[in-house]
């Protein structure tokens, strides 16, 4: 099992810490995404998820902790563009709840904290939470001289000039206070962001995903006067540095925000119980479809100030308040047609093509149909009225036809059995050891189909391939359509082959009459810098990680992980290479010798063998290598190690530890660890119950080593 699936009370000390910094990068990615380019890659529930199980593991490993533990942090550093803006009093974010039991757990803890009898009322105003992103205002002696986003919740970017634009946010209030900052959330309605994409789209300009980007995206821009053109709101619901006390309680300020000009919430209510909250949050949830603005849960905040002063915060959020948050969505809509999307193994996946419908916040034009069987097990009909979820997971799905909805005559679809990129058969395989015939159809024709080769390019520079920053996949189909990019190799020698067409490709787009036209900026700073910023990010590739090159290579079952191993395995690129190319040649030794792998079964194996066949993936390989040298793969941390380099088999049941952590100190000492024994094991470490392994070690001469002696080869190392 992969470490990022295990629970967390199963893990070893290595593996948590493999795992936070695993949580720390996908983390901090997410909220750059989100914070700083208006694009999320992740829903809010799998960004949820991902927070939590890093919470968790710092809590069972709390010496583990990172310095940059995502949990000392909000939201993203600033976007270039705009000024930095210092915030007085930190920005903070709100703690979930997903149950109702998570609410009364929350109304305990802050009773426990105040020390407060279980059945003293607390007060608890409860009301939307706007799916926006919060601003901050800064009023001096009543003037609006600063409005400043989150940031990370100590800078954010200063916004003033477009704050100004904005019909909501009062310019000036009445009063005297030498210093009044108020928060709250910059939105846009469903409504007003249809007809803001409809008229990006007749610009030729890129429509938002949801509103809450486009509020983002609005706000965020550098000329006030398109943010002007913007319909944009906001609700005022708290503040920050004030040099006098709004009120006594939160209620009553947020009705003194609303006497200001303020726009305020209507749907705020007070609460003497968790059972009251819960009843405001299905209050709410129930009124969500016709608020005229998306939410996607209730927040809840201890009503008197001085107890929420005495509260405090934790890290990132306060512990006087909670974001109650809604479950995952689904909403009814039609299917208008199934595409059929070629990926890079040749695999044909059909894509529901739907009549638009907002689930959880978010447009959804298109959900995955899994295969052909699963359109037949669901007998999914185009023209049919489907049940739509969109749950933790990036890619929404069709759960259901409503048969009862079912026009009469729509006909039962017909998975293509030819591929519609190339026209190449589409065929599936059966599986030589079940006999069955595999789930996916696969396109039949390798290289000369264009799907399939641009798939493979955009494999190679995703992000856990080489990962190379400003070339993702837009630019790969640009590159791919304009022939300036057929293969791998061809990304390094760009720089030499293009740059002005690059340029030119990045300053102009084509009218229809086909026309070119100046896209927007100013092309002359803007679009050279940002080609050349490309070929810096390619040439910082130029020593990519073993793994990741191996991995980048799109061989069929080697993903991450097996291209983690054969990294660790071989040490080196041209040792991986020669090893497969062997393989390929029917050298069984070689075979053997993969096989021996821990973790690489025969499907990997095969994988490489078919690839390494290819004569044209040889070639393309051997064109790419004059380019790139990865670094030698750091196979020992201590060369000096009695371990470095020895190949050791684990059987039977270990005491002390895990197998996996027993794995992980092998290896992080320069062991290779195998899953068999053979000729070329230095070590078999054998606990009880070790069987035929340690049979085989002997009779093959091979040392075995109780787990005793193992711990102590392991413990010398770590005094030493
Ligand atoms: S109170 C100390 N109230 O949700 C935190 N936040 O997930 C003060 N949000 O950063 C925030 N509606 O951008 C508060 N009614 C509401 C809100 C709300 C939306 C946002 C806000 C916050 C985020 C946390």
């Amino acid at each position: 099992m992969k470490i990022s699936e295990k629970p967390v009370k199963e893990l070893s000390r290595d593996e948590a810490e493999i795992e936070l910094a695993r949580l720390a990068s996908e983390i901090t990615k997410a909220d750059k995404a989100y914070y700083t380019d208006d694009d999320p890659i992740l829903t809010d529930a799998t960004y949820d998820i991902l927070r939590r199980r890093n919470a968790l593991i710092e809590r069972t490993f709390p010496k583990l902790k990172r310095a940059d533990s995502p949990s000392e942090k909000v939201g993203a550093a600033p976007a270039i563009g705009f000024e930095k803006a210092e915030h007085a009093v930190a920005m903070l974010s709100l703690d979930n709840a997903f149950s109702d039991e998570d609410v009364s757990d929350f109304v305990a803890r802050v009773k426990r904290f105040l020390k407060l009898a279980d059945d003293e009322p607390v007060l608890f105003t409860a009301e939307p939470k706007i799916d926006g992103l919060s601003l901050s205002l800064l009023y001096q002696k009543g003037q609006l001289v600063r409005a400043a986003t989150r940031g990370d919740g100590k800078v954010g970017e200063d916004v003033t000039a477009n704050a100004y634009s904005i019909a909501d946010i009062p310019k000036k209030i009445d009063t005297t206070a030498d210093v009044l900052e108020i928060r709250g959330e910059i939105y846009m309605s469903p409504k007003d962001f249809m007809i803001l994409n409809d008229q990006l789209a007749e610009a030729g300009e890129k429509p938002a995903a949801n509103p809450r980007n486009a509020a983002a995206g609005s706000l965020r821009q550098i000329d006030p006067a398109v943010t002007a053109s913007r319909p944009l709101r906001f609700f005022a619901y708290s503040w920050g540095d004030v040099s006098e006390p709004i009120a006594d309680t939160q209620y009553t300020a947020v009705k003194a925000l609303g006497e200001w000009g303020f726009s305020i919430n209507q749907d705020m209510t007070l609460c003497a119980s968790a059972e009251e909250m819960i009843a405001a949050y299905r209050a709410i949830e129930k009124k969500r479809a016709s608020l005229g603005y998306d939410i996607d849960g209730v927040v809840y905040k201890v009503d008197r100030l001085d107890y929420q002063s005495r509260l405090g915060a934790v890290s990132r959020s306060p512990r006087w308040a909670i974001a109650h948050k809604f479950p995952a969505e689904r909403a009814t809509t039609v299917l208008k047609g199934i595409d059929i999307q070629v990926g890079r193994t040749g695999a044909l996946t059909p894509v529901a093509r739907l009549e638009p419908v907002t689930v959880g916040g978010v447009i959804v034009s298109n959900a995955t149909l899994h295969n052909q069987d699963e359109i037949e097990r669901k007998d999914i009909r185009i023209g049919d009225t489907v049940i739509l979820q969109r749950a933790g997971d990036v890619i929404p799905q069709i759960v259901e036809v409503l048969l009862d909805e079912r026009p009469k005559g729509l006909k039962k679809y017909n998975f293509p059995e030819t591929c519609p990129v190339c026209g190449s058969h589409a065929v599936r395989d059966l599986n030589p050891k079940t006999g069955k015939e595999d789930v996916v159809r696969r396109c039949t024709g390798g290289l000369i189909c264009g799907a399939q080769a641009v798939e493979r390019l955009k494999h190679f520079v995703s992000r856990k391939a080489l990962n190379i920053d400003g070339l993702g996949a837009k630019q790969i189909e640009a590159f791919f359509e304009t022939g300036f990019v057929k293969e791998p190799a061809d990304i390094f020698t760009l720089k030499t082959r293009q740059r002005q067409n690059i340029i030119d490709l990045y300053t102009y787009k084509k009218n229809q009459d086909g026309t070119l036209k100046v896209k927007d900026g100013n092309p002359e700073v803007t679009n050279r810098k940002s080609v050349e910023n490309l070929f810096s990010s390619i040439d910082e590739r130029r020593a990519p990680p073993l793994d990741r090159l191996i991995n980048a290579l799109g061989i069929r079952h080697v993903g991450e992980n097996n291209a983690s191993l054969f990294a660790q395995h071989y040490g080196s690129f041209e040792a991986f290479a020669e090893a497969a190319q062997k393989a390929s040649d029917k050298g069984r030794d070689s075979y053997d010798d993969m096989l021996a792998i821990d973790g690489v079964g025969e499907l990997v194996a095969q994988g490489v063998i078919d690839f390494f066949d290819e004569p044209h993936n040889r070639d393309a390989i051997s064109r790419l290598m004059e380019h790139v040298t990865p670094p030698s793969f750091e196979v020992a941390k201590s060369a000096d190690s009695p371990v470095a380099g020895k190949t050791i088999v684990f059987t039977g049941t270990l005491e002390t530890m895990t197998r996996d952590e027993a794995k992980v100190q092998a290896t992080s000492l320069g062991a290779k660890v195998s899953g068999s024994v053979s000729a070329k094991t230095d070590f078999l470490v054998a606990g009880p119950g070790a069987g035929s392994k340690l049979k085989k070690a002997e009779s093959l001469g091979v040392k075995t080593l109780t787990e005793k002696e193992w711990s102590d080869i392991i413990s010398v190392m770590n005094d030493g």
